[in-house]
Formats: structure tokens, sequence, C-alpha cells
């Protein structure tokens, strides 16, 4: 199989412009490569032959940086940790969603995240990132990366994080180390958002020469509803685990920008080995052809479902993006940033966790499991389970309360989701 990025790159129809939802059934595979098999095969290999001892020398001076490619040169396949076509293709068919020049896939989300901060924090820089963020970067944040001398500030995502984050940088004296800032939005439990184009204003302000780098999670709303690329991040990080995979039976996560930064990422992931392997990449292919309709239909049952609890006498308050109205502190944000309000959901069970957990306990069709995106309505407790790494003290400053429920809503019928979360409810 033969791949040359010039010859397979053609996303129009003469002057009509091809949707990223047409081209994921076919776009960087070309059947005449592989027998006329319409899907790509599976590389299940792990290295791959050189045809001969020259081409071996060029390509790993490429994959090395040793040399510089030419223009009409791509790097040639090495070894499964370096490239291999299922994740190559893959690659080049998630850039489609966000805009991206480029696209790395890792092993899980957290391997995206990981990689990401290897490639461009140095010990002494500072890292200025949104709270709260999933359970497990927040470890990462608070435990791993001090261990490297990297020093991390937090502030809030929700309406005071402007404030908090110029704050930070104003009266921490810590401008001239700021090495990247890391927002995960919406954040994961509350669905609290940040202002994604303010936070690059301030990168760009606070440059000192350097380029500080915004990278953003946007597993909860991407990459159908949100695009931060377009509002000036750097770098847009996923758990293809979630709406990507879309099938809870795969981990896997990617980042996504210009080719200079992730040719950085590539060349960390390398050597840190948190590449994805050719079997996930070949299921990841198989979901995203189907990742606009099952986001769609995700995202219109939580609507169902979000306007049942807030509804609901049992339900103290519901954290959903679809009912920011002009009143909400969020709104300006909402309307500039997202594209529509996905599938997630949180709320605050009248209670504690006590209530949260009989509730839990209750359902009948969505699932008691951690996790998101997935085709089965999830349902699970943050302070307990995601989030149970967070302080104790420091989880109400977070909105992460005992009696907070997150719902991760799936393709079921809507009427059938409301009729489970109602009985559960009762038990109450
Ligand atoms: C927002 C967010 N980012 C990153 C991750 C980590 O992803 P993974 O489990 O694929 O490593 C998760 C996992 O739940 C998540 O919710």
């Amino acid at each position: 199989m033969a791949r040359k990025k010039l010859e397979y790159t053609r996303r129009e129809i003469g002057k009509h412009r091809l949707r990223p939802e047409s081209l994921m059934m076919g776009y960087g595979y070309r059947p005449e490569w592989s027998e006329g098999s319409i899907k790509c095969p599976i590389f299940q290999t792990s290295t791959f032959a050189f045809k001969s001892a020259e081409e071996g020398k060029r390509f790993f001076a490429l994959a090395y940086g040793l040399e510089v490619k030419g223009p009409r040169e791509s790097l040639g396949l090495i070894y499964s940790r370096l490239n291999n076509p299922d994740l190559e293709i893959l690659e080049d068919r998630l850039t489609l969603w966000d805009g991206a020049e480029d696209a790395t896939v890792h092993a899980s989300g957290m391997a995206a995240i990981a990689t990401t901060f290897f490639s461009f924090l140095r010990p002494g820089d500072v890292l200025l990132h949104s709270e709260p963020v999933y359970g497990g970067t927040e470890f990462l944040i608070t435990h791993v990366l001090p261990e490297f001398g990297i020093e991390v500030i937090a502030f809030p995502a929700g309406p005071r994080g402007r404030d908090a984050a110029e704050r930070a940088l104003r009266d921490k004296g810590i401008a001239d180390r700021l090495g990247m800032i890391f927002l995960e939005t919406p954040a994961n439990p509350t669905n609290d958002l940040v202002d994604i184009a303010h936070c690059a204003e301030l990168a760009r302000k606070n440059s000192n020469g350097r380029k500080i780098i915004v990278a953003v999670d946007n597993t909860f709303l991407g990459p159908l509803f949100q695009h931060p690329l377009q509002h000036g991040a750097d770098l847009v990080i996923y758990s293809a685990t979630k709406f990507i995979g879309g099938h809870s039976d795969l981990i896997a996560g990617a980042v996504l920008g210009s080719e200079e930064l992730i040719g950085k990422v590539r060349w960390t992931r390398t050597f840190l080995g948190t590449a994805s392997e050719p079997w996930t990449g070949w299921l990841l292919l198989r979901s995203l052809e189907t990742l606009k309709l099952r986001m769609t239909s995700q995202m219109k049952n939580a609507r169902y479902v979000a306007d049942f609890l807030a509804d609901h006498p049992k339900v103290d308050k519901v954290h959903y993006l679809g009912h920011i109205n002009e009143e909400n502190p969020q709104h300006e944000v909402y309307r500039r940033q997202c594209i529509a309000p996905g599938a997630m959901v949180a709320f605050e069970i009248r209670g504690g966790e006590a209530e949260a957990f009989r509730f839990l306990n209750s359902l009948q069709l969505i699932h008691l499991a951690v996790s998101l995106g997935g085709t089965e309505s999830l349902a699970e407790h943050p302070a307990t389970m995601t989030h149970a790494d967070v302080p104790v003290d420091d989880q109400p400053r977070m909105g992460i309360t005992p009696a907070l429920v997150r719902l991760s809503i799936g393709v079921e019928h809507p009427e059938d989701l409301i009729a489970d979360l109602s009985q559960a409810l009762e038990k109450v």
C-alpha cells in the first residue's frame, strides 16, 4: 500500500467542498491500494520492510528529525510505534472535523494529554489550567508534573475564570515562566465553560518571545460541537475512548494542531511509546463513519433528559449547556464557542451521597459506570468515582458535591431513558 499525501487529499467535487461526514468513509485511503477492498484492512504488523537500505536510512533520518522533509515527501512506514497505515488514515480523517493540519493518535486520552505536556513543558515552567478537569488529568497535573519541576496553578472554569486567570498571572509573578495554558471546556463533570479566545489572548500577551501553547481538552463536545482551533487554541486533545470511539469498546486519545506542533508531539510519542495500535485505529475508522449520527442522536436525547430532570421535585439543580439562557453569565461564551449542547448532563439530587447512591443503585436501563460518549447511557458519582482523587475539601469549590450525579446520554429511545430515571428517582 503506497500512500502519498498529495495523491489522496481530494476534498471537493469540482468547486463543491465535501463535508467531514461525507469524507469519513473514504478520506485518506483508496481501494486500489488493497485489492479493491472498500474498507481499509487492518495492518496488524509491528514492522515494515524497506525497499532498500538507503530508503530505511532516509525514513529514520526524517522520523528522528535529523533531516528535513522535502515539499512532496511523506514519512515512509517504519515500525508501528512510529507509524502505521490505519493510524495515519485515522489521523488524516480526524483533522477534518477540527480544521487541523495534522494529528497524532495515542493509546488513551491520558497518553495524549501526558505526551502533550512532555512535548512542551520543561522544569521551571508553569502550567496554568482550568479546574475542575477529569480526575486522571487532575492527578497527572497535581501529583506527577510537580515531580518533574513543573509548577501548576489552577483557575476556575465558569464565570469567575477570566478574572482568576488574569489575577494568577499578575499576582503570582509567573508570567515569564508560563509554558502552557491547559483547558477542559466544558469541564468534567460540571459542564462549566472556559473562554478559549480569552486564554489565547492571555497566552499571546504573556508570551515574552516564547510561544505559550493553549491546549484544550475537547472531549465533551468535540469534534462535532466545538472547534477550539477556530477560537485561538493551538492544540485540541481528545479522549477518543468517548464520543469518537463511541461504543465503549476501546481506549484511545488524539492531539490535533499545526504541522509544526504536532510534529513535536509525534516526536515525543515515538520515544514515550504512547501511540495507539492498528486494531484500535481500525475500530476508530469504523466509529468515525457514524460519529455525526451518534452525536446528533445523543444530543437530542440529552435535551429530553435534562428537561425532565429540571422539572423533577427530587432534583435541585441541572448542569446542562442547553439550559444556558441569557441571564446565565456563561451565555456569551456558550453562544460564541459551542455549536450545540452535547450529551453530558449533571444534576444535583435533593439530599447528598446517600440519595445519589440510592438513585444510582436503582437504575435499570442506564448502566452505573464511569466513562462517557458511548451509544449506551451511563451514570456515575463524580465525588467518589471519577474525581475521587480531588481532596474532599476542594471538591465543593469545583462544584463537585456529594449530591452530584453525572449522566452520559446514549442513543436509546428518550422515553425509555426517562422511564428509568423516573423510577430510580421514585426510590429515593
Ligand atoms: C474530559 C476527559 N479527558 C480525558 C480523559 C482520559 O481519557 P482516557 O480514559 O481515554 O485516558 C477522560 C476520561 O474520562 C475525560 O473525561
